[in-house]
């Protein structure tokens, strides 16, 4: 069998190893040959995509995948495909040296680093993936193109890695359930996992972005936090009435002068659409800028029928 050997990066004969340092991987021949390899080899996938400058909410899914799978496998690409014009591509944070450490820990063997040439070839590229229903409202209504190029370049990621599971975080709830939607109707070989929020101990969700919190924004931005809380605890003491929890949560955030409020839903977890009564698996989701950065946040309340 001919195989990417794992340590040098040079062809070999030799059945592939798995690395006992991280390796990085920066052209989508070279990933898909070194994967093929452990697969025939009999070796289980695991797969996390992210845009990098890396906290511990990526550090969990890499742990999540080290757990289940024999090789693991992350990706740090900053997707043009899925920024508006007037959004931060250019500036989005990046540290690829502190983010090859904390993978290396978390248990990642490979990590993939293409340049926008080795991701989209030919531009503007012609062909995307768009999953409807899902992809509409919520973080749609202020981000119309996100989703479109959160599909195709995941859609593109999991063609390059191949049979595999891949974690996403519950963080970005609408992107879980449009991806987990995307890979049954298009049959593609992958199994999604949703792992937990984590949180910051004053209970701010981790995200890349929370680097751009300055000053008292920092300490605002736990008005999220709060506002799901109240939202859970109004369910709690017998509210029923969607409407009536999202005007709970939103007087949170209104009464948070350095927050401004984009939206507040309630909304069943698996089709994202608000029901006339609360029952069963249920939603609650929130989007706020607070300085610089918008923020959102989310968390699953069980209703009894
Ligand atoms: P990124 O924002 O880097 O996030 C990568 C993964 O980490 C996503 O699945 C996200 O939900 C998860 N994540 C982020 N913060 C988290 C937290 N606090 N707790 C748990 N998980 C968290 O999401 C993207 O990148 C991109 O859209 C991507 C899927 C890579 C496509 O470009």
């Amino acid at each position: 069998m001919t195989t990417s050997d794992t340590t040098s990066g040079t062809t070999s004969d030799t059945t592939v190893k798995i690395p006992t340092e991280i390796v990085t991987i920066s052209t989508v021949e070279e990933l898909r040959s070194v994967l093929t390899a452990h697969r025939c080899a009999g070796r289980d996938i695991g797969f996390v995509p992210t845009m990098g400058f890396l906290h511990d909410g990526h550090a969990s899914l890499m742990r999540a995948a080290a757990a289940d799978n024999d090789v693991v496998v992350a990706s740090i690409f900053v997707n043009p495909l899925q920024f508006a014009p007037d959004e931060d591509l250019d500036d989005y944070p990046r540290d690829l040296v502190r983010d090859t450490a904390l993978a290396e820990a978390a248990g990642v063997h490979y990590l993939f680093t293409p340049n926008r040439d080795q991701m989209y070839p030919i531009k503007p590229v012609a062909t995307t993936i768009n999953v409807g229903g899902l992809s509409e409202g919520l973080e749609a209504a202020t981000r119309p193109t996100h989703f479109g190029g959160v599909a195709t370049v995941v859609t593109k990621l999991f063609s390059i890695v191949g049979t595999c599971t891949a974690y996403f975080g519950e963080k970005d709830y609408q992107q879980l359930a449009i991806i987990s939607r995307m890979v049954i109707d298009l049959s593609l070989p992958v199994m999604i996992v949703g792992c937990p929020i984590i949180r910051e101990t004053d209970g701010l969700a981790m995200s890349s972005r929370n680097t751009y919190l300055e000053g008292a924004d920092r300490k605002a931005a736990t008005v999220l936090r709060r506002a799901l809380d109240i939202g859970i605890a109004s369910i709690e003491d017998g509210e029923r009435d969607p409407d009536l929890v999202m005007a709970d949560m939103a007087a949170v955030i209104m009464e948070e002068p350095l927050a401004g409020l984009d939206y507040v839903a309630v909304v069943d977890s698996a089709s994202l659409e608000q029901p006339e009564t609360l029952s069963g698996e249920i939603r609650l989701l929130i989007a706020a800028q607070v300085g610089r950065p918008r923020l959102i946040d989310n968390c699953g309340v069980t209703v009894p029928e």
